[in-house]
């Protein structure tokens, strides 16, 4: 392990960077929906319940990987694995990283787009007209990939300035804009007359909707949410100091993550309820549903409404620029020290490729049929086999690895290191990496695949 690793230089800064790369989309599309639909505060007890026995203890599992590793993901599980074939484990999560960043980058673009959008006054119409500008914009052949390569290429410039003066320096400044922009709109959204209404859908606990398919919608979803099996987790724990305690920092980014995913429905769910509109979930509800609520719910007070279309898709655009970061570092970190060429020219190959894959994502979009894969376009097909496929596997295998095969004492010295509290939740961690976990992510696994 080389002592001449770059880290993160505060406890403050490593918590933030890591909590970016886990808020991120999925915080805003798809959570606030999935709590609507799915029994409201039922349905977050047991979101709560997933991140806190399962969520948590595989994020530790990255982190120890990634701290005793020193090293990009790949390099990392061979190191811990002692050159055993678990490094492909490593090496799948660098690639589901990889290719998740030009597919993330296509949703992160049309963030920017609708950025300019809204301070253009573009987004101003009747329902039709919202939903006729999304499709034409995301079908355009040109314009998204020009607002990809934008975000792409900034998060670029972060990863050049390395993990101190780039990542840990633009977390600090990224995320608590993000935050003040969150609670900005929450209260302007829970002020909008009959906003109640929004707030008890969201939060009214109804036992009677939970079945099978919402446990496991709440697994697969903190998950996603907390950026599991990705690479990312494990190649900023590789910049983390010994110093640093494990659990603790697994709660922090658990906290923080849940915190705005919940934030983010009180500032979503109670605006569409004013105006009586039923939110969606994905791309619908940010690019189509959202614009309408805007434009309906401050159509008397349109700066209003002006000001509020651009704080949120200025907040989405955030969230989404810290979680390609993540993103990007895993490739980048993986290039540089793989092919021992330098930072700049490893993310010079992870932004340029990846815009390629994002281009022919978008493309796929436009409905060119040389771009589908197995009856569904190409972007489709990067989020099957990236989120229902890889993740799982990675995870499962890596809940195993950690668990089974590497040697106890690495595991405790790392999850004890400076916490006596860490060493009395050893034994449970232990079990739940062992046995929960796998299991858990199995049935995930075996559900999306509509086995069970
Ligand atoms: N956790 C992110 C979200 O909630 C998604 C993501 C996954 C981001 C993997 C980066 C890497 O949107």
């Amino acid at each position: 392990m080389s002592d001449k690793r770059a880290n993160f230089g505060s406890k403050l800064g490593m918590i933030l960077a890591t909590a970016g790369g886990a808020v991120g989309l999925g915080n805003v599309w798809r959570f606030p929906y999935m709590v609507g639909e799915n029994g409201g505060a039922a349905f977050i007890l047991i979101y709560l319940g997933c991140v806190l026995l399962l969520g948590i203890p595989c994020m530790v599992s990255e982190f120890i990987i990634g701290r005793h590793g020193a090293s990009n993901t790949y390099r990392a599980y061979a190191r811990v694995s002692g050159g055993k074939a678990w490094k492909f484990v490593g090496l799948l999560g660098v690639l589901t990283g990889f290719l998740i960043t030009g597919y993330y980058a296509v949703v992160s673009g049309w963030c920017l787009q609708y950025i300019y959008a809204s301070v253009m006054g573009e987004l101003h119409g009747d329902s039709l007209f919202v939903q006729n500008y999304f499709t034409t914009f995301s079908t355009n052949p040109v314009r998204p990939i020009f607002w990809l390569s934008v975000i792409l290429l900034t998060a670029h410039f972060v990863i050049i300035h390395g993990v101190r003066g780039g990542i840990e320096r633009a977390s600090k400044l990224l995320m608590p804009t993000l935050f003040i922009l969150l609670l900005v709109i929450v209260v302007a959204s829970c002020l909008l007359p009959g906003a109640s209404r929004g707030i008890d859908f969201l939060l009214k606990p109804d036992f009677g909707k939970v079945d099978q398919g919402v446990f496991l919608g709440a697994l697969g979803q903190s998950f996603y949410s907390l950026s599991i099996a990705m690479g990312c987790i494990c190649t900023y724990a590789s910049y983390y100091s010994r110093q640093t305690n494990l659990l603790a920092s697994a709660i922090q980014v658990s906290v923080v993550d849940t915190m705005v995913a919940i934030l983010a429905g009180l500032m979503i769910f109670p605006a569409a309820f004013s105006v009586g509109v039923n939110p969606d979930s994905g791309p619908s509800l940010i690019f189509i549903t959202l614009p309408n609520v805007f434009n309906e719910a401050f159509g008397s007070m349109p700066v209003m409404g002006w000001v509020v279309s651009l704080m949120f898709y200025g907040l989405l655009s955030l969230a989404a620029l810290t979680s390609l970061m993540s993103l990007h570092e895993v490739s980048t970190s993986f290039f540089y020290e793989e092919l021992h060429i330098s930072r700049k020219k490893g993310a010079v190959i992870v932004t340029v490729s990846t815009i390629i894959i994002g281009a022919f994502c978008s493309l796929s979009l436009g409905g060119k049929d040389y771009l589908r894969v197995a009856g569904m376009s190409l972007f489709d097909a990067f989020d099957f086999v990236t989120g229902q496929i890889f993740l799982p596997v990675g995870g499962f295998l890596t809940c195993v690895f950690l668990g089974w095969f590497v040697p106890k004492k690495v595991v405790r010295d790392e999850f004890t290191n400076w916490g006596t509290l860490s060493a009395r939740f050893f034994g449970i961690f232990l079990f739940l990496v062992r046995f929960v976990c796998p299991l858990a992510i199995l049935a995930i696994f075996l559900h999306q695949l509509n086995v069970i």
